[in-house]
């Protein structure tokens, strides 16, 4: 076989096959394999024309004699195991120099490690991050890289030519080493699921609380879509609720069952933020629904234990609409805001130096969440670079303020119709505690130095401190009731607890 290809790819799955077609288009000659040989005869039966820049190969031997070298190789494959085992099966066949490109949705911390090992056998690795779904693939993805600037730099033309472009701009950039790029898609996902979740509150709030038909909602998020909720995730809710089924005419949504999937990129987004100790409330509360969603036979008997308990009272639909869009904003501002504390501190900690403005730019266009507000965004963390959260940027500061009475009203019209809202009402919560100079963390310092001595910061003395609280409770030795910065027993008796 002649050497023909810019860049190879291993896997035709949806992603694969049409990201293959987008490289094929723009011009790039490109060598395709599959595990399973099926598809790739159907793959290639179905590129039409381009079929005249893709190289079919029968083998992984093939495809890496097939590619110009040094070689870049993308992998496209089941995220996981299936990585693991297609880079030990290619290894042998590649030379000091090559590049692989895993554009999976990998774990930043095995993505780490693989670059490591690669690295040490001579191999270079960039984890790239992409997002768009099957149609970004094909048209347009937003596509975000790890790796040294060497390995993206032999890249970059192929990529920016296969992304989405936002005013001309390639919604594509290496944000960091290794890591990084699959890091920044993970919290990506995380705040699309709070996003979908903010958006299914609603609806639920329509549906159940005002009595609205699909098609009364569809035309609600239709024209919300004009306005600053502008966005991917706005139109397509829109458009998934006024379509029909065609054998019975009724919206498709009523007949598709309750209970969401997940593939594990926003559970991993609330583990990092946990790990790092980043509160992300809104997409923890978005991913616990959608575990709780699945619970559908308990919920069942659930609902039939409890009946109504007296909830669902209506509420009254025109004020209920003109509340909902401001109330969406300002949830939506929220789960932005905590998402991109979560890439912050995953940049101090890892060293990676994230860009948060160019990360807001390249998910302006092809990825899921585009919006407008990215744009909006970006700005703002190109105004503020020493911003700690975008919560306190004054753009931001100024959205919130005309927004947050609005998500008060909604959280509170829902808890009053005992219909829930829980990543709204996290939204709400994080956002109120956000902004308190003075919360109740005294008294949580207060009960973990009675029960575990773990001392406490005065408002009016330097120092760590311990607690009187022998003069409170009779049971406590005398020694415990001494105040000072210097005594280590515990205050009360017992095990050491958090
Ligand atoms: P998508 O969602 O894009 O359709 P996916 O399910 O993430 O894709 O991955 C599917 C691709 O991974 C397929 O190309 C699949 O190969 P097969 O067609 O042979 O099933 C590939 N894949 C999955 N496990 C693999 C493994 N262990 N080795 C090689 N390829 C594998």
């Amino acid at each position: 076989m002649a050497i023909e290809a810019d860049i190879g790819l291993i896997g035709l799955g949806v992603m694969g096959a049409n990201l293959a077609l987008n490289i094929a288009e723009n011009g790039y000659p490109i060598a395709v394999f599959n595990r399973t040989a099926e598809k790739l005869r159907v793959f290639a039966d179905s590129a039409g024309p381009l079929g005249e820049r893709i190289i079919r190969a029968g083998t992984l031997a093939e495809l890496v004699a097939a590619i110009r070298p040094p070689r870049a190789i993308i992998l496209m494959v089941q995220a996981g195991e299936a990585v693991d085992q297609q880079l030990e099966q290619l290894q042998p066949l590649l030379a000091p120099g090559d590049l692989i490109i895993d554009a999976g949705n990998a774990n930043f911390r095995d993505t780490i490690r693989r670059a490591r090992a690669l690295d040490e056998a001579g191999l270079s690795f960039l984890g790239l991050g992409v997002s768009g779904g099957e149609e970004g693939a094909r048209y347009g993805p937003s596509l975000m890289a790890g790796g040294t600037e060497a390995s993206y730099a032999r890249v970059e033309g192929i990529l920016d030519a296969i992304a989405a472009k936002y005013n001309g701009e390639a919604c594509c950039a290496r944000l960091g080493p290794d890591g990084a790029g699959h890091f920044v898609k993970t919290i990506h996902n995380g705040i699309e699921y709070a996003d979908m979740q903010m958006i299914a509150e609603i609806y639920g709030l329509m549906r159940d609380g005002a009595g609205m038909s699909a098609g009364e909602i569809a035309t609600q998020f239709r024209r919300w879509n004009d306005g600053p909720l502008r966005s991917y995730l706005i139109e397509i809710t829109a458009k998934v609720l006024e379509t029909r089924d065609p054998g019975s005419e009724t919206p498709v949504t009523d007949l598709i069952l309750d209970r969401a999937g997940q593939k594990g990129t926003g559970r991993w987004s609330v583990i990092e933020a946990q790990v790092m100790g980043v509160p992300a409330t809104a997409i923890e509360a978005a991913v616990a629904a959608r575990s709780l969603s699945a619970l559908k036979t308990e919920r069942e008997f659930a609902a039939a234990a409890y009946g109504s308990l007296g909830s669902s009272s209506a509420l009254e639909r025109a004020s209920f609409v003109a509340t909902a869009e401001m109330a969406l904003l300002a949830g939506k501002v929220t789960a932005y805001a905590q998402g991109f504390a979560v890439i912050a501190a995953a940049s101090a900690q890892f060293g990676w130096n994230l860009p948060l403005p160019a990360i807001a730019r390249i998910w302006r266009a092809g990825c899921i969440i585009r919006s407008d507000l990215l744009d909006t965004i970006a700005s703002a963390f190109e105004a503020e670079k020493e911003a700690p959260n975008l919560l306190v940027v004054p753009a931001f500061v100024r959205i919130m303020q005309k927004a947050v009475p609005q998500l008060r009203a909604v959280v509170s019209d829902a808890v009053g119709s005992g219909l829930p809202v829980p990543s709204l009402a996290a939204a709400l919560s994080h956002f109120e505690a956000y902004r308190q100079s003075r919360g109740t963390a005294n008294l949580i310092q207060a009960q973990r130095d009675f029960f575990g001595a773990h001392g406490f910061d005065r408002t009016d003395t330097a120092g760590v401190h311990h607690g009187p609280w022998g003069l409170a409770v009779s049971s406590v030795s005398p020694a415990a009731m001494l105040d000072g910065p210097t005594r280590s027993s515990p205050a009360n008796s017992g095990p050491v607890e958090e």
